[in-house]
């Protein structure tokens, strides 16, 4: 969980909290006594607890009913509520309660209240004897840390009207099988079990439909699978439903539409299907203010009259495939006089068409996020009468034209976010001077100017600043210097060609991106001192000199690439020091000399580049022990010795590459176990011995399943200019994603694999300059994609299979040194074949007829200029090569994001997690 915010406002808030409760206290209670063996059972629970902050300190005389927490009955003394909560929603803050709740609290057996919500009984399960509280109508159990199964004994709870067992994200593990022991508790309208595992409690709806009272009902996160669909629901009176996070893969239940009273619905994170827009949800609960139906898999498009639901505050629908026109949404005929609506988020869905202009109907809006759709045209001049937007985002569209002046009268807006789309302009003319809450300020991939002169100083102090491939240049921009608030700071590719300036070492900066301008100077040795807040560096693509200072060991960084420099000298022996990195990439450079054995500290590494340098030595074996590693390209180099072992304990490499350096001995059989490894390159080195069949040892080992899934990620193998013998293993044809293969310059005889055709998604195939005999199998005919063939220079023998797919690689060069092949497109004829008549089986394979470098296609199998690699994984990195030049680059800047957005959409709902709990703490209260 996130910081309870700053311990000092933490304990102010907590003591304001506590105060709120005594003076409830002092007024709620009379005079009248407490029952002496109710006050011998509380100081018995009291015991039983362990209370590091002395909250129960006030627990001491005869008066238990004006100790804190408890409250008796005015006439007969009884206890009727005890409330411990926890009053700061943190855990991690240690004002908890904790230890063994004992049986005695069962003397209290007119207690109607108990609250022991955040607090850490971690030690023990939910006692069963709270079961014989029979009076209890409020048992609020959340955040508790309990743990284990939920008895069945609180069926006993007939009285019930609130039960809250829900929990956090690391409070305990409560688990139930099923519901039925709810049913008895006719009265309870309060039902909130969020986190609680119900993955086996199949009929979980069948019991709680028994609860005819329930107005709210909470139980996401829950492994939910099923919902019966056609029921109706016995619970009409419901006006909280949240079922968010869950696993529920069928459309919307009819229960949901029959539904009348709801003000709050939640049913994102789920696998809801539905091809139409669910408005009659909206339309039959007039008092609905909250729907949140993101991350599903909802489609149609939006009906006309939805902004006509006045009551409607928040409307997320963010990750569907809703589509249709943007502007119906905002232009609809408003029924109320204004509305309410304060969050709109339809970002990353298919809606397309322009903007609205009825942005002045919308004056409660605070968030706006219209993002990662289609969505075309120019951003309305009217934006400006959004008075109350604090976040804006339309991002990754398809706007045009320029930013409109209004936006400078939006002075609550905090967020601004318009990267990646084809807006125009210049910014320094933007008038920013009433902004003053601007933190975020994005307008990178767009194509706009920062157009100023050496004297500008902007209106406004952001904290992060993204101007990516805007033109800032050619000048490092002085006015950062009045930056003081500036936290992040992107301007990548931003055509800056100067002096990196002193001064910018002395921001104390946690994220520095200004890669790919050609800028000059050296890292300071002392940027470990001056920047320590530093976690990500990109420096990359620029012109650097000097070395890499040991100083930036000091930094617990998360990312560091300075590759594509000019850096000269050795790796500092201290790297290994950070305990988060993830990305180190310092290739094509100067730098030379050993890589230490501390590099194999860095546990969290994701991807490792060193390629393109000069070093030398054996790499150490410990990184075949680098648990998290899924890219490694240590290519280009003078690399000595054998190959590390890379296998089960590097289990997530995807991209090995270790081409041109002169590595020796055989490929380690462990490579067979690296389940989702996709690129291979071991090409231009001494590696010798035969191709390790790996398919064979899985027979072996009766593993199949798991060897045969994990070798089918492979998209390029690249062993080529070494001394590899034997044989090409007959069962790489199972390799059926293989789109290059590269063995050529080797020592490799046999036969090549006669159903090779089964590589159907080959593009690449170059066995040349072995010893390869045989035919060639006529199944490499069937390859559709095929366009890069080398077979030159082996031992091969008899007719060149023909066929209408092999005509673009149809040259002579292909076959070239092969003495015993015949049959076009060489000139030797095969024996009995009759010789091609003037208008031959084929018209165009006449060898005048070369097909040109650009037909030759061959591809880059590089991934040069990659962004982080840990995103590759998720794509597959077989499908990033298809990405060509600066719009790779580009994609994944959006990829980066896209993380980024989604950590901030878990951080907003934890703020909205956290707002409400605290909302409603002081409505207890
Ligand atoms: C309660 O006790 C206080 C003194 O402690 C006294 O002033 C007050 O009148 C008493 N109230 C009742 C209802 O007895
Ligand atoms: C005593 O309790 C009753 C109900 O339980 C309540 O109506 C009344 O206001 C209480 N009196 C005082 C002095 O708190
Ligand atoms: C709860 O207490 C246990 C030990 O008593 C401890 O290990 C755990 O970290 C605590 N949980 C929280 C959230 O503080
Ligand atoms: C509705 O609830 C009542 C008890 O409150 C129960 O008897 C009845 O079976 C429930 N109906 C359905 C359809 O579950
Ligand atoms: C910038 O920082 C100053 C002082 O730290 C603070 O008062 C001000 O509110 C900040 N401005 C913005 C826009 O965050
Ligand atoms: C990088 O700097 C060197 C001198 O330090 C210069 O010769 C070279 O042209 C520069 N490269 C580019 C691409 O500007
Ligand atoms: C239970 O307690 C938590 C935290 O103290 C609070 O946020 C929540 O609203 C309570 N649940 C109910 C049903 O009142």
């Amino acid at each position: 969980m996130a910081s309870c915010g700053g311990l000092v406002s933490t304990v102010l808030w907590a003591i304001f909290l506590i105060q709120v409760i005594e003076t409830g206290h002092s007024k709620a209670s009379t005079n009248v006594t407490c029952i002496g063996a109710e006050r011998e059972a509380l100081l018995k629970f009291k015991y039983g607890l362990t209370d590091p902050w002395r909250r129960l300190k006030s627990w001491t005389g005869e008066e238990c009913c004006k100790w804190e927490g408890v409250e008796c009955n005015n006439k007969t003394g009884h206890v009727l509520k005890l409330d411990l909560h926890n009053p700061c929603i943190e855990q991690t803050n240690g004002m908890f309660l904790g230890g063994k709740i004992v049986p005695s609290l069962t003397e209290l057996k007119y207690l109607k209240y108990l609250d022991l919500s955040v607090n850490n009984f971690s030690t023990q399960k939910i006692p069963m004897f709270f079961a014989s509280l029979r009076k209890l109508e409020y048992l609020n159990l959340s955040n508790a840390c309990f743990d284990g199964h939920i008895p069945r004994q609180l069926n006993n709870l007939s009285k019930l009207q609130y039960l809250d067992l829900s929990k956090a994200y690391d409070s305990g593990y409560l688990t139930s099988y099923n519901l039925d022991w709810l049913s008895k508790s006719s009265s309870l309208k309060y039902l909130h079990m969020s986190f609680v595992d119900l993955s086996k409690a199949k009929d979980w709806f069948g019991s709680i439909n028994m609860l005819s009272s329930l107005q709210s009902l909470e139980l996401s996160n829950c492994g939910l699978q099923d919902v019966p669909s056609s029921l109706q629901a016995n619970f009409t009176s419901l006006r909280f439903l949240d079922i968010g996070s869950n696993y529920i893969n069928s459309s919307i239940p009819q229960w949901i539409y029959n539904l009348s009273k709801l003000e709050h619905i939640d049913l994102s994170s789920n696998f809801f299907k539905e091809g139409r827009f669910p408005m009659a949800i909206i339309e039959n609960n007039q008092r609905l203010s909250f729907f949140d139906a993101s991350a599903n898999s909802l489609q149609g498009e939006f009906p006309k009259n939805m902004s006509s639901f006045c009551k409607l505050q928040v409307v997320q629908l963010y990750h569907n495939s809703l589509n249709g026109n943007i502007s119906v949404i905002l232009d609809g005929p408003l029924g109320c006089r204004q509305s309410k609506w304060k969050i709109f988020d339809v970002s990353w869905n298919k809606f397309s068409g322009d903007l609205s202009n009825q942005f002045g109907d919308f004056k409660e809006l605070e968030l706006l996020d219209l993002s990662s759709n289609l969505i075309s045209g120019s951003i309305p001049a009217n934006l400006g009468e959004l008075t109350s937007l604090r976040r804006l985002y339309l991002e990754d569209n398809k706007l045009t034209g320029t930013i409109p002046e209004s936006i400078g009268q939006l002075s609550n807006l905090k967020d601004l976010r318009l990267w990646n789309n084809f807006l125009h302009g210049v910014i320094s003319e933007l008038h920013f001077e009433n902004l003053k809450s601007l933190t975020i300020l994005d307008f990178s991939s767009n194509q706009l100017i920062l157009n100023v002169s050496s004297t500008w100083v902007p209106p406004f102090q952001v904290g992060e600043l993204d101007l990516s491939d805007c033109k800032v240049g050619p000048k490092f921009p002085k006015w950062l210097q009045t930056q003081r608030n500036i936290t992040e700071l992107i301007m990548s590719n931003a055509s800056i060609t100067d002096d990196i300036p002193d001064w910018l070492w002395d921001v104390n900066i946690s994220f520095m991106d200004i890669s790919s301008n050609l800028l000059r100077g050296q890292v300071p040795k002392d940027i470990g001192d001056k920047m320590p807040r530093l976690t990500e560096l990109k420096l990359e693509g620029n012109n650097l000199t000097g070395g890499i200072p040991s100083s930036l060991c000091k930094l617990n960084l998360y990312e560091i690439n300075l590759s594509k420099n000019q850096l000269f000298g050795k790796l500092p022996q201290c790297l290994g020091a950070s305990q988060m990195l993830t990305i180190l990439s310092f290739g094509d450079n100067k730098l030379y000399g050993q890589i230490p054995k501390s590099l194999c500290h860095f546990r969290t590494l994701g991807m490792l580049s060193l390629r393109g340098n000069g070093f030398t030595g054996e790499i150490p074996n410990c990184l075949s022990n680098m648990p998290l590693m899924e890219f490694l390209d240590l290519s280009d180099n003078e690399f000595t010795g054998r190959l590390v072992p890379f296998g089960p304990r590097t289990p997530y490499l995807i991209v090995i590459n270790l081409e041109k350096n002169r590595f020796v001995g055989g490929i380690p059989p462990q490579y067979c176990q690296l389940k989702f490894l996709q690129f291979l390159s071991l090409a231009q080195n001494n590696i010798s011995g035969p191709i390790p069949n790996c398919f064979d040892g899985m027979m072996s080992m009766g593993t199949s399943q798991i060897y045969g899934i994990a070798l089918l990620y492979f998209c390029t193998i690249d062993l080529s200019a070494n001394m590899l013998d034997g044989q090409i293993p007959k069962e790489f044809t199972k390799l059926v994603r293989l789109e290059n293969l590269n063995l050529s310059q080797n020592k490799l005889s046999g036969y090549i694999p006669s159903n090779i055709g089964a590589l159907k998604n080959l593009e690449s195939l170059d066995l040349s300059r072995n010893k390869l005999s045989g035919t060639i199998p006529s199944s490499i005919s069937s390859i559709d994609f095929l366009s890069h063939l080398n077979l030159s220079f082996n031992r091969l023998y008899g007719p060149i299979p023909s066929s209408d797919h092999l005509r673009t690689v149809d040259d002579e060069s292909v076959y070239r040194g092969n003495d015993g092949l015949c049959g076009a497109p060489l000139l030797n004829i095969c024996p009995g074949d009759e010789p091609p008549s003037s208008d031959g089986r084929d018209g165009d394979n006449s060898n005048g007829d070369k097909p040109s470098e650009g037909d030759l296609n061959i591809r880059n199998w590089f991934y040069a200029g990659l962004g982080p690699g840990f995103t590759v994984g998720f794509l597959g990195f077989c499908s990033v090569l298809h990405f060509k030049g600066s719009w790779r680059i580009s994609y994944f800047r959006a990829m980066d994001k896209a993380i980024e957005k989604f950590l901030m959409m878990t951080m907003i709902a934890m703020l909205w997690f956290k707002r409400t709990f605290r909302q409603r703490e002081k409505e207890l209260v």
